[in-house]
């Protein structure tokens, strides 16, 4: 039997469904819900989900404020890989939120680089913190860029990406002299303050980082291990991620 807080879905269609339900819930308890949202293709259905509800009408995100985990750096904002072009295309410019924060990739100084993080830490907190966030899991066990060694207080800061990592983004840059080699994260701390949490994962590559992440120690080495300490995560998998639970 797997855990009750564990789903496991047909396919990713079904998967993206299920999670956005949860998501369309959650904002329609909580109009002003503050939700910390990935970038990635597993995510790209979840989105096409709400932005289709809030056409017709059935889900308003006028009041929903959002916080992206994570971005590239250097990385300008309006560059096509970035995850602030990867937002909108996806999101932003089909549904009618008006406040969304995805991490600042501009060019500059670590200094100014890491005030800006201790900033989208105090925004999250002056909104009332996160209401739910959704993630999707790395093939090293990221969650966010939060790779392997991030520890669980960590927060939101300048980042190295593994070699794993910068390889699975090579399709969005071509070449791997462009992968950026840096990113800023939201931290794992950060997630975990947030009072409910999604981990969504889909396809067989997910599915050794789901097993370590799920059934494995809890430990740094396997970031998205430390969500099991969290009190309210869901964890919604397709069949071919989650071949390798035991239960399964
Ligand atoms: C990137 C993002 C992560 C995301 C991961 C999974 O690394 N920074 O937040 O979870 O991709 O992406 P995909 O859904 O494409 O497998």
């Amino acid at each position: 039997m797997y855990p009750p807080n564990l789903r496991v879905y047909a396919d990713r269609g079904q998967l993206c469904q299920s999670v956005a339900q949860r998501i369309a819930e959650c904002v329609r308890e909580k109009p002003d819900a503050v939700l910390g949202l990935p970038t990635g293709a597993t995510p790209i259905a979840v989105y096409q989900e709400l932005a289709e509800m809030c056409r017709q009408k059935t889900l308003d995100f006028s009041r929903v404020i959002t916080f992206n985990l994570d971005e590239y750096f250097p990385m300008p904002p309006q560059s096509p890989p970035s995850y602030h072009a990867f937002m909108r295309r996806h999101l932003f410019d089909h549904v009618n939120c008006r406040r969304w924060f995805v991490p600042d990739g501009t060019a500059r100084s670590a200094a100014q680089v890491g005030d800006d993080c201790a900033t989208y830490e105090q925004r999250i907190q002056e909104v009332g913190g996160l209401d739910l966030v959704l993630l999707g899991i790395g093939r090293t066990g990221h969650i966010g860029f939060n790779e392997p060694g991030s520890l669980a207080d960590t927060r939101t800061r300048l980042v190295v990406l593994a070699p794993e990592t910068r390889a699975d983004a090579l399709p969005d840059f071509g070449n791997p002299n462009l992968v950026p080699s840096q990113a800023i994260t939201m931290g794992v701390g950060t997630i975990l303050e947030a009072r409910a949490i999604i981990l969504m994962a889909s396809g067989e590559r997910k599915a050794d980082a789901v097993r370590q992440a799920v059934e494995g120690d809890i430990t740094a080495l396997v970031p998205a291990s430390f969500l099991r300490r969290h009190p309210n995560v869901g964890i919604y998998l397709d069949m071919a991620a989650a071949q390798f639970l035991s239960a399964a």
